[in-house]
């Protein structure tokens, strides 16, 4: 991770400079000081680039004087306009434009310690590469950025206001460098040793191997797991943190990710095309668990529960058939029509399991669940499907200030008649029509009245092209989007967090 440090306002002696410049601002502060000190370059860059300050636009000038070495404003836009995704995204423009420096420092006309706080996290989401795998990357091509100051009147308070972030950018990372991994690294079992890892942050993990969920007749994830090599596992994650009046003794929040380490379709086999992409497939249970490291990262004042189901989805002489009929954890009988159908099987095992043992306050599943969600909503957002309006209204609200959106899709008895079976409780498909909302409905019938959210992340969890805070690749969609939630949740609930 970039080294991020916060200080007084001052023009650096060497390194880059970089001002975060509003539409038709007139210079001043750092920015004059900057054009002072190089007798103008500055000026004379910004009137030949016909820079105003709009958003997203930049202007770098190199080697201006004054012993820097770039000179770099990046437009905010309006001042009416802006807000913490607007800091975020120039962060994540500055650490592009930052790669081939090693110290630099970001400033902004009143930059208040709160800006200068998003700033420094979108340049750091940004920053992020996973290159473990490249072995012959030359240094020189290596992004260099080392160290970042922020330079900011307050910068106690803007200090202040980061390192909760830097604990969610971690939690990011967590995530992104889990999705990232190849499949023939990343099996079930080598991701639940990843969690245990991350017991250094004070989470107590428990995991659950094949043996035990037979015990406890979790016959929905295992028939997924049971074509593969590579056993099951399930894990759960523990944060305590709530004390005082936000101490909750009985009742957790829960959070539950769909951990596919590899869907090939199992029997029901996907097509050669793209198939790569089913490393992702881990991607709800890699977003739960980076949740928990930002959770623990930044000593949350609240009690969650992050609970995961990691298999394998394999054809082979043992693998589940279509025609199957398995049983369900929680008692229920399903027909397998279509194996690869499969997310919502494991969803179902683990979610009844998270009611039973922790009775959670609410409960929120995350799963790159359907390929129908992308054709209803594309890139833009994740589908949001609950029985609960209020869960459901928040998280619309913060998708929108987080930039992390989501949608809210429809449930209904309608739609539940698709999956009825001739021969079990339920079948695991409903057709075409509406598929991702009766794979909602499947779920809905693991879920005893609890408050409850599903999001569908399969088109949102991959990016084929770089965003302003998110390099291409795992995007870690939904870790700032649930982290905002917990915190709000307990500050509404008169907690402390
Ligand atoms: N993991 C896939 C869904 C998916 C597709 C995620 C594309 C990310 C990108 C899921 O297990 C699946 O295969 N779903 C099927 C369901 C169908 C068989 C009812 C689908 O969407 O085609
Ligand atoms: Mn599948
Ligand atoms: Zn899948």
């Amino acid at each position: 991770m970039v080294d991020i440090a916060f200080a007084r306002p001052a023009l650096p002696k060497s390194g880059a400079l970089v001002v975060l410049v509003s539409e038709g601002e007139m210079p001043s502060g750092l920015w004059k000081q900057a054009d002072d000190a190089t007798g103008g370059a500055i000026a004379r860059a910004l009137a030949v680039a016909e820079f105003k300050g709009t958003k997203g636009k930049t202007c770098t000038v190199l080697a201006p004087g004054a012993g820097l070495s770039r000179v770099i404003l990046i437009g905010l836009g309006k001042p009416k306009d802006f807000c913490e995704l607007a800091f975020q995204e120039a962060g994540g423009t500055a650490a592009t434009l930052l790669a081939r420096e090693t110290a630099a420092a970001i400033g902004a006309h009143d930059f208040t310690p709160g800006q200068a706080a998003q700033a420094a996290f979108g340049a750091t989401l940004r920053a992020y590469r996973f290159d473990r795998y490249r072995t012959k990357e030359k240094p020189e091509d290596k992004p260099k950025l080392a160290k970042l100051a922020m330079l900011v009147s307050d910068p106690a308070r803007a200090k202040a206001a980061w390192e909760p972030l830097a604990g969610v950018a971690n939690g990011v990372f967590v995530t992104r460098d889990l999705v990232s991994e190849p499949p023939n690294v990343l099996n079930p079992a080598e991701m639940a040793n990843r969690c245990k890892k991350l017991t250094t942050l004070g989470l107590k993990v428990e995991v659950l191997g094949p043996r035990e969920m037979e015990k406890l007749g979790f016959g929905a994830l295992l028939g997924v797991s049971q074509g593969s090599v590579n056993e099951p596992r399930m894990v759960v994650m523990h944060w305590n943190g709530a004390s005082g009046r936000a101490r909750r003794k009985d009742k957790p929040l829960a959070f539950i990710g769909k951990g596919v380490t590899f869907d090939t379709g199992g029997i029901s086999i996907k097509p050669a095309g793209g198939m790569e992409d089913m490393k992702w497939d881990m991607a709800g249970a890699g977003t739960v668990i980076g949740l928990m490291a930002a959770l623990a990262g930044r000593k949350a004042k609240v009690d969650a529960v992050g609970l995961v189901g990691l298999v394998e989805n394999m054809p082979s002489g043992s693998a589940q058939r279509p025609g199957d009929v398995v049983k369900s954890y929680s008692g229920q009988t399903i027909e397998i029509i279509n194996t690869d159908a499969e997310g919502r099987l494991v969803l179902a095992d683990v979610i009844w399991y998270c009611q039973q043992k922790y009775d959670p306050k609410f409960m929120i599943d995350l799963a790159t669940l359907t390929g129908a969600i992308i054709i209803s909503l594309g890139h833009e957002h994740a589908g949001l499907f609950s029985n609960n309006d209020e869960l459901a209204e928040k998280l619309g609200a913060i998708g929108r200030a987080t930039g992390e959106k989501v949608w809210r899709m429809p449930l209904g008895d309608e739609y539940d008649k698709q999956i009825k079976s001739d021969i079990a409780d339920m079948k695991n498909v409903g057709g075409r029509p509406g598929g991702s909302i009766t794979a909602a409905q499947f779920i809905q019938r693991f879920v005893n009245g609890k408050p409850w959210v599903h999001l569908d992340i399969a088109g949102m969890a991959w990016s084929t092209k770089d965003a302003p805070c998110t390099p291409k690749g795992a995007t870690a969609f939904g870790v700032h989007l649930l982290d905002r939630l917990v915190a709000q949740y307990y500050e509404t609930a008169g907690g402390a967090d």
